[in-house]
């Protein structure tokens, strides 16, 4: 399988790189990222030397570039992560999301249709279905798409586009909607890692309106394996609810940070709402079990305790993105490695 992976210097994109390369000998992967204040070559540091990885920079917006790219390059698959992925941001400048997760996606999708490309992956979320009451069944595949913030609009939008690529041009789309992710690597402008970061700093935790809020984990190995069971084995023209089952109000996250830590509840600082924030979401993920055979395998009361620990052994990497001298100091590497043409540039 050679794949392109957009985005693959994120969070998810990164432990998907990571995940594949150690499960499949035989699959390569080029990764284009645009490097935003999200993207860190950093998170991929290990998997750099791996002759089976190519990391190239660019923007998925850009259409010279993802022709030559397409041009030069037989992908099976394209697995599209890339997307300004933060809902507060999405409300201070909704610009960027339009230009990434809508415009992006659709360069992506008309060059993926123009090269006969046989497998297009849209990494999709849980945000496009909008909010549930909390009596309300989780959201299956056929609930109505209803988001609230520009960012989930953003996607919905994407998510649409998608499909009408299947069904207008029948390229073969498969789409995914995720609920929330944690693991390593995720940008501390998150809950979890915002929260246990300001905990490693001794800061408050800032839950935002009455901390009642809803959301449903995942374990981001667990969204990996998902994603792989749907390139090998998805429908295309299919959409596949992926969640954890494991619906916690925001308080109750918190919480289990404090607990794990030993630290006391007083951290905790309530402070205002997010605008349109939605109340709660789940997802009924009986599709993908039935369909493709996978189920969670990452418990989060077992799990978070791990992940408070690897941002423990890993202050550095956080420090660094909390500072923003990440950018700097891979900026710096990355000319570093390009003069001495380590990033194989010939895939362009
Ligand atoms: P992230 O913000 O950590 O990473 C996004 C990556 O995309 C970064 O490396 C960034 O540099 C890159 N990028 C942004 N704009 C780009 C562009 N124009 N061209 C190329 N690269 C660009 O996001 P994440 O949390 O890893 O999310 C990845 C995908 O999964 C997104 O599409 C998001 O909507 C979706 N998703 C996320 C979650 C979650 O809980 N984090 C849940 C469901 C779905
Ligand atoms: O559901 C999937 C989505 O999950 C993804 O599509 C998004 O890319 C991802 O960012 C995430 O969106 P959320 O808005 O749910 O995640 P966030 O970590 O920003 O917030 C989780 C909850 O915690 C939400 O109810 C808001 C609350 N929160 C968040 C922050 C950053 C706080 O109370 N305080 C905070 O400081």
């Amino acid at each position: 399988m050679r794949i392109l992976v957009t985005g693959g210097a994120g969070f998810i994109g990164s432990n998907f790189i990571r995940y594949v390369l150690s499960a499949h000998e035989n699959w390569y992967v080029v990764n284009l990222d645009k490097l935003t204040y999200a993207g860190n070559l950093e998170n991929l540091s290990d998997i750099a030397p791996d002759p089976r990885y190519t990391f190239v920079h660019g923007d998925i917006a850009d259409k010279t570039l993802i022709t030559q790219l397409l041009s030069a390059n037989t992908f099976d698959a394209i697995a599209n992560f890339a997307a300004e992925s933060h809902v507060d941001r999405s409300i201070h400048d909704a610009t960027p999301f339009i230009e990434t997760n809508i415009q992006g996606t659709h360069v992506l999708l008309d060059a993926a249709r123009a090269h006969g490309v046989k497998r297009f992956l849209q990494v999709s979320t849980d945000e496009v279905y909008g909010t549930l009451g909390s009596d309300e069944p989780p959201f299956t595949e056929h609930a109505p798409l209803a988001p609230n913030s520009p960012y989930a609009a953003s996607k919905a939008a994407a998510d649409l586009l998608a499909r009408t690529y299947y069904h207008t041009f029948g390229l073969p789309v498969l789409i995914t909607r995720c609920s929330n992710n944690y693991g390593p690597y995720q940008f501390p402008e998150k809950l979890i890692p915002l929260m246990i970061t300001n905990a490693l700093e001794g800061r408050p935790f800032p839950v935002y309106g009455d901390g009642l809020n809803i959301r449903d984990w995942i374990h981001v190995l667990d969204h990996c394996r998902a994603l792989e069971a749907v390139l090998l084995g998805g429908v295309p023209g299919e959409v596949y609810n992926i969640g954890g089952s494991c619906e916690l109000t925001n308080l109750e996250v918190v919480r289990s940070i404090l607990q794990t830590l030993d630290l006391p509840e007083s951290l905790i600082t309530f402070v205002p709402d997010r605008p349109g924030h939605d109340r709660r979401y789940a997802i009924d993920a009986s599709k993908i079990k039935a369909a493709l055979g996978w189920k969670p395998q990452y418990r989060f009361q077992e799990w978070l305790p791990e992940v408070v620990r690897w941002y423990k052994e890993h202050r550095e990497w956080w420090q660094r993105v909390k500072a923003g001298s990440y950018r700097q100091y891979y900026a710096r590497q990355y000319e570093q490695r390009l003069n001495r043409n380590d990033f194989k540039r010939d895939v362009i």
